[in-house]
Formats: C-alpha cells, structure tokens, sequence
C-alpha cells in the first residue's frame, strides 16, 4: 500500500453545510451536493432487538438465548438495536448537547481542526466523495472525528465534552467486550481470541459525530452514502431524529430506534474474523426537510496492532480462509484514503 502521505486527498473543510443551510432561504440543494438516491427506505418490524441485561443474566437459559439471539442478529441481519445497556440516558443526552455545541462553535474555532491528513487524531470538516462514475459531490453533512483509545484526543471546546466522552466511550467498550465474547461463545471460539488475537483491552477506538442541518431537497442530497464500517461493532445513537438505513436482502430499510436504545451494525473485522458469518452491513444517513439530525457514532476495533483474519478454527471448519490476514491500522487508514460511494473497497479487494 502506497504511503499515507503520497494518496491522501486533503478533506476540503469550505464552510460548514450547517452555515449554508443557517444563512440563506434556501429552497433547492446546490449542484455540488446532488447526489441521485436509490428509493427510500422500507419499514420493518423485524429488525432484531437484544435485551443486553440477558446477556449477563445469572440464569444459564436466559444468557444462553441471548448469546444464540446475538449471533443470529450479526449473522442475518448484521444489525440490531441494543436496549438494558446500562447506559445512563441522561449521559447519552449529554453528549448530543454538546457535540451541538461543537458544531455551533464559531467556524474560525472549528477550522483549526480541519484534516490536513487522514491519520490525523481530530478532523473536522465536509467531505466529497467519487462515486463510481468519477463524479464527485459533497455529503450533506458536517462531522467531527476523534481518536480516543487507547490514546484519547478531543477539541477543547465545549469544555465539557472531554468528561463526557471520556466516559461514554469506556462504556461502550465494555458493552463492545461483552457482545464479541458473545460472537465467540455462539462460534464456540475460546476466550483466547478476544484478549490476545483482537486484544481488545487496547481497541482501537474512533468516535464520529455527524450534523445533518435540514435539507430542502432530501431526495437530491445524501449525509453518508452506502458504506461499511472497520472495526468488530459500530454503536449509534441520535438526537431524537431518525435518518440511518440499512441494506438487507437488497433493500433499504430504516432504522429505527426506540428512545434510549443504541443501534449496533457489525462491522468489518467481525465479518473477516468469522470467516464471513457475520455480516457487515451496507448502511447510509439520509436527510430531512424538517429537523436537523445529529447522530453519535463510536467505530470499536480490535487493536491498532492486531492482524485480522478469519479465526482458525472457523477456517479448519469452513476448509479455507475467504479474507487474508492484514493488520487492523493498515485496514482503517486504507479506508480512509481509498473510501467512496458504494463499495466495500477494501474487503473486497481480500
Ligand atoms: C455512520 O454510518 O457513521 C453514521 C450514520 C448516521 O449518521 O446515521
Ligand atoms: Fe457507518
């Protein structure tokens, strides 16, 4: 793989979307953002939901069938909403105020973060994309994205995100260890694998989170185009407006979440660690005319350092091994450099 430095496009911050759409009547998307959208997405009453409390119940049944439900839900559905996680609703409405507040932050403030590499451990900004066309547009977003484990990065404004983060996202590593072992108990692979293959007391952790002003053209603009995450679980929660769907048997549905829930997708290195029994699950943000949308998303991987590929004993079963092995950083900064509309760029090319 080419050298970071030698491929990567600078993000263009330009001014945020959420300036343009604060400060004109604007009654049609600009040219730069459209963006042609596949129909919209289905409702469905089938989306998978695990209590997490059963997961740690002390009854052996009750944990048995939510560890069984959790590894149905990645391997079908490659998604499902989390509810009993533990975690306080007043700390997950926290963290919406104050990425708000980030992203009302004058834009001279928020422009000493704008990524001047992709490996940089704070960027924010806009972001174009190519589509497979070659034509490029912007999303119809603004994002903020943190490295925060093992080492923890935040911007300094507003004071009280640093706290706030800091305790959110341990959480959500914890609640990330307990839904792998999870994956591993149902494949019948040994505790060995979580702590010294994926060695996740190190995950590499990425937290993101994306301002979606409204939008007076939702059908000619999209905030995050069809993609997948790295990682093992990606956990998202939003202010209260939805706009994430996810692909399953070729279609869009939406995704839906009751309040306080998390909305949890597999993502990459858990579909090449189990050889491809669960699924990472194509998903995009649309837009709305009405609300502005928010959401909170924190992307858990194995460590920086861990290579990642299929487990060995699900490859004895399966008589070969479909992902080679590759180091995980190697993977995030490929899919940073290389991302685009519509593809799973890198697992594809495994
Ligand atoms: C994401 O896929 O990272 C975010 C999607 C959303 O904002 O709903
Ligand atoms: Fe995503």
């Amino acid at each position: 793989m080419a050298p970071l430095s030698d491929s990567f496009q600078p993000f263009e911050y330009d001014t945020a979307i959420k300036v343009l759409a604060d400060s004109s009547d604007l009654k049609a998307v600009p040219s730069k953002f459209k963006f042609v959208n596949e129909p919209t997405g289905l409702n469905s009453d089938s989306l998978p939901i695990i209590d997490f409390s059963a997961l740690t119940a002390n009854d052996p049944d009750q944990r048995s069938k939510a560890i069984h439900d959790v590894g149905k839900a990645c391997q079908e559905w490659g998604f499902f909403i989390l509810v009993n996680h533990g975690i306080p609703e007043f700390l997950m409405n926290s963290l919406a105020t104050a990425t708000r507040e980030f992203f009302n932050l004058p834009e001279t403030e928020k422009k000493q973060y704008e990524a001047k590499s992709a490996s940089d451990p704070i960027k924010c900004g806009n972001f174009n994309v190519t589509n497979t066309s070659n034509q490029t547009f912007t999303l119809w977003r603004d994002y903020l994205k943190l490295y925060v484990h093992p080492e923890f990065h935040c911007p300094l404004k507003p004071p009280v995100l640093k706290e706030i983060l800091l305790e959110y996202t341990k959480r959500i590593r914890e609640l990330t260890r307990k839904l792998v072992e999870a994956v591993s108990e149902n494949l019948e692979l040994d505790q060995h694998y979580v702590d010294e293959v994926l060695k996740l007391d190190s995950s590499f952790q990425l937290f993101a989170t994306n301002f979606y002003p409204p939008c007076p053209e939702p059908d000619k603009a999209i905030g995050l185009p069809p993609h997948t995450d790295p990682g093992l679980f990606t956990f998202l929660i939003h202010n209260g407006v939805a706009g994430l769907q996810i692909q399953h048997d070729g279609k869009w549905f939406n995704a839906d979440s009751p309040q306080n829930s998390i909305l949890v997708n597999v993502a990459d290195q858990l579909q090449i660690f189990t050889n491809g029994r669960c699924k990472s699950v194509m998903h995009r943000a649309v837009v709305n005319d009405e609300r502005e949308r928010i959401s909170m998303v924190v992307a858990n991987g194995p460590s920086k350092e861990a290579i990642m590929g299929p487990a060995a004993p699900l490859v004895k079963k399966d008589g070969r091994a479909i992902y080679r092995p590759m180091k995980y950083i190697e993977y995030v900064e490929a899919q940073l450099v290389k991302s685009r509309v519509n593809g799973k760029p890198i697992l594809e090319q495994m």
